[in-house]
């Protein structure tokens, strides 16, 4: 699949592609409004829309055959629901996701669209013209390249039209912003094509490469320590979890620095597990070949680095991606083992399925000592519990930090990263105290809240710094009913998140 936009001025009706496309409010008679368009492609329309029920509904979207004229082929009505009401973001995205999707069914290699009024989403018309090509090619993407077999090519090209699109200052203008959807759009899609290949087509060395490509091109400082390097530094953690598995550790981290002047420095931090087999604490079969997803956190931040190399925001930013396969062997980390981490605390390691903490723990005692940060944000597939209490359409957010809290939200209210807090407070730090240790891997039966007890353990590591701790255990990875993501497919999660948070920061 291949889509490509552009923007175009002038009318609808004038225009030539495949499929004329009219995103609309809903209401009753909705005819009425189209008599022109009737009268040069399809007289009975009125009637049609009638017939199919079609008012204008929110993700509603009628393909009809035009019956005459000569530059359009299909008319595409897609429904936005009531006006009345205030109408989100998200639910353009999911409109135009719809009608990407309905495009390939019908075979439509190229169409001509015009924007909705961007007052109806509270936003301004290059912010619409951004969503219409992020989600446009997140709705195209689909994960195929190891079918040798024939494969579904659907080429589409998506024209933007505006009245006034021809005035150079606010062309200028719309095509920087269509620019940044593409830069962000495809970010998102190699984010979910890192999640999607399986360990043994992304071992830790692969991604690492991928991160130092992206690093060359685009002018970020990158170091990539390898397995002796991470046991030489002290990282038992990320060792201790690596110790099982045939492929070395690596812990990538890549640098990007503003120009602007004392500019506050923020550390993104993904947990990179390429496959989670539970270690000798091992996972139950079924549904294991998931776990193939647990490099997410790492994938997000890898791929959100690249696009703000380009982006420029005026903060410096820290990227840090720790890359390990959790696997059992007669050298792998036992249960009741002891590792010592980066900043010096120990922990008893009662499940090694637990494994995401430990890995984390040194690359947030790594970040802390050697920057002097403003903020943390990590992003991991860290609990199943996070997945079974919020499910699939909002990552769970930890922080006992208000001003930063408010400003994630934000951020993922903005992308469509949708985020829902969850507790963490004094009551459940004991949860993670050991006998023999500092620390425990996992959290005491008692006080249940998987995923905040291992929110509790990774405080530990980041000292002072507001941090925000983000589960994406349920939204990784198999997200279902959007028309933007695919079933059983990595969602890139947290991509759209973080550029937003980088962009916007405050
Ligand atoms: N990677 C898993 C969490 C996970 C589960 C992600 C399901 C996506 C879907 C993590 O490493 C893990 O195994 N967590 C354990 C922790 C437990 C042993 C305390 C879990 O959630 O069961
Ligand atoms: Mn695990
Ligand atoms: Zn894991």
């Amino acid at each position: 699949m291949s889509i490509k936009f552009n923007l175009v001025s002038g009318d609808l009706l004038s225009l030539s592609a495949d499929a004329g496309l009219f995103f609309v409010t809903e209401q009753e008679d909705i005819g009425q409004d189209f008599g022109d368009l009737a009268q040069a492609y399809l007289p009975k329309l009125a009637q049609l829309l009638l017939d199919q029920k079609f008012k204008g509904q929110r993700h509603k979207v009628l393909v009809l055959p035009c019956a005459t004229g000569t530059n359009l082929k299909y008319l595409i009505f897609a429904g936005l629901g009531k006006a009345d009401r205030k109408l989100t973001i998200e639910e353009y995205r999911r409109s135009v996701a719809k009608v990407v999707r309905t495009a390939a069914h019908y075979n439509i290699n190229s169409l001509v669209g015009n924007l909705p009024d961007a007052d109806l989403f509270g936003c301004d018309t290059a912010e619409l013209i951004k969503q219409t090509v992020i989600i446009g090619l997140m709705a195209d993407y689909s994960f195929d390249q190891f079918i040798t077999g024939e494969k579904l090519v659907h080429e589409l090209a998506y024209a933007i039209a505006g009245a006034n699109f021809d005035k150079p200052e606010l062309v200028q203008k719309y095509q920087a912003a269509l620019d940044v959807g593409a830069k962000i759009g495809n970010a998102v899609n190699q984010t979910r094509n890192w999640v999607n290949l399986p360990s043994n087509k992304l071992a830790p060395h692969d991604l690492a490469n991928f991160a130092a490509e992206i690093a060359k091109a685009k002018n970020l400082g990158c170091t990539i320590f390898g397995e002796p390097e991470v046991k030489q530094m002290g990282m038992g953690g990320l060792a201790g979890v690596s110790a099982g598995a045939a492929a070395d550790c690596k812990f990538v981290i890549l640098e990007y620095k503003t120009t602007a002047p004392n500019a506050p420095t923020v550390a993104f931090v993904g947990k990179g597990i390429m496959f989670d087999s539970g270690g000798l604490s091992i996972k139950p079969a079924l549904n294991m070949e998931q776990m193939k997803d647990d490099m997410s956190g790492a994938a997000a931040v890898i791929s959100a680095m690249g696009v703000l190399a380009d982006l420029k925001p005026k903060i410096n930013i820290i990227g840090l991606a720790p890359l390990a396969e959790n696997l059992p062997s007669g050298t792998a980390t036992k249960p009741g083992d002891i590792v010592t981490f980066y900043n010096g605390k120990t922990a008893e390691v009662k499940n090694t399925d637990a494994e995401g903490r430990l890995v984390l723990a040194d690359a947030l005692s790594y970040a802390v000592k050697h920057y002097k940060l403003d903020a943390i944000i990590d992003l991991a597939t860290l609990t199943g519990a996070c997945a079974y209490s919020l499910g699939p359409f909002f990552s769970g957010l930890f922080s006992e930090h208000e001003e930063l809290t408010a400003q994630v939200f934000k951020a993922a209210n903005k992308s469509g990263d949708f985020v829902w807090r969850l507790p963490l407070t004094d009551d459940y730090k004991v949860a993670v105290k050991a006998k023999v240790a500092d620390l425990c891997n996992i959290g005491a039966k008692q006080y249940q809240a998987g995923a905040t007890t291992a929110a509790c353990f990774l405080q530990h590591f980041v000292g002072d710094v507001p941090w925000v701790h983000l589960d994406i255990a349920g939204t990784a990875f198999g997200v279902p009913d959007l028309p933007y993501y695919r079933s059983e497919s990595g969602t890139g999660v947290g991509v759209r998140l973080l550029i937003e948070l980088a962009m916007n920061w405050q």
